[in-house]
């Protein structure tokens, strides 16, 4: 099997429910558009995955190591008065093996 068809694992929380889900590596964009493709929310990821609304902001459990934040995403968060680490926006999350076993909540819109 390759790297490419490897089935990711992992739970998101919304409203208080555990969503489980499975995916592959680039099924979507990124995480953003994951979310919004099995749950639609209202009103998350105004901007479309630009890294400037804020309004795709998840909590990652604080077991998973992701890829550190790129400087749009940290500007952006720094500006919303979001400096923990573990909260970051969805939209600049791709869908690869970091997500794994993941547990993602999905924070009410800033
Ligand atoms: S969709 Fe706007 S910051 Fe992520």
């Amino acid at each position: 099997m390759s790297k490419e068809s490897e089935a990711i694992h992992f739970s998101l929380i919304h409203e208080g429910k555990v969503i489980p889900i499975v995916t592959k590596p680039y099924e979507f964009k990124n995480l953003m558009e994951l979310i919004q493709n099995k749950i639609f929310i209202d009103e998350f990821g105004e901007c479309l995955g630009m890294g400037r609304c804020c309004t795709c902001v998840v909590e990652v459990s604080s077991d998973t190591v992701f890829p550190d934040k790129e400087r749009n995403e940290e500007s952006t968060l720094l500006k919303n008065g979001i400096e923990n680490p573990i909260m970051r926006l969805s939209c600049q999350i791709e869908i690869g093996t970091h997500l794994k076993n993941s547990v993602i909540s999905i924070l009410n819109q800033m």
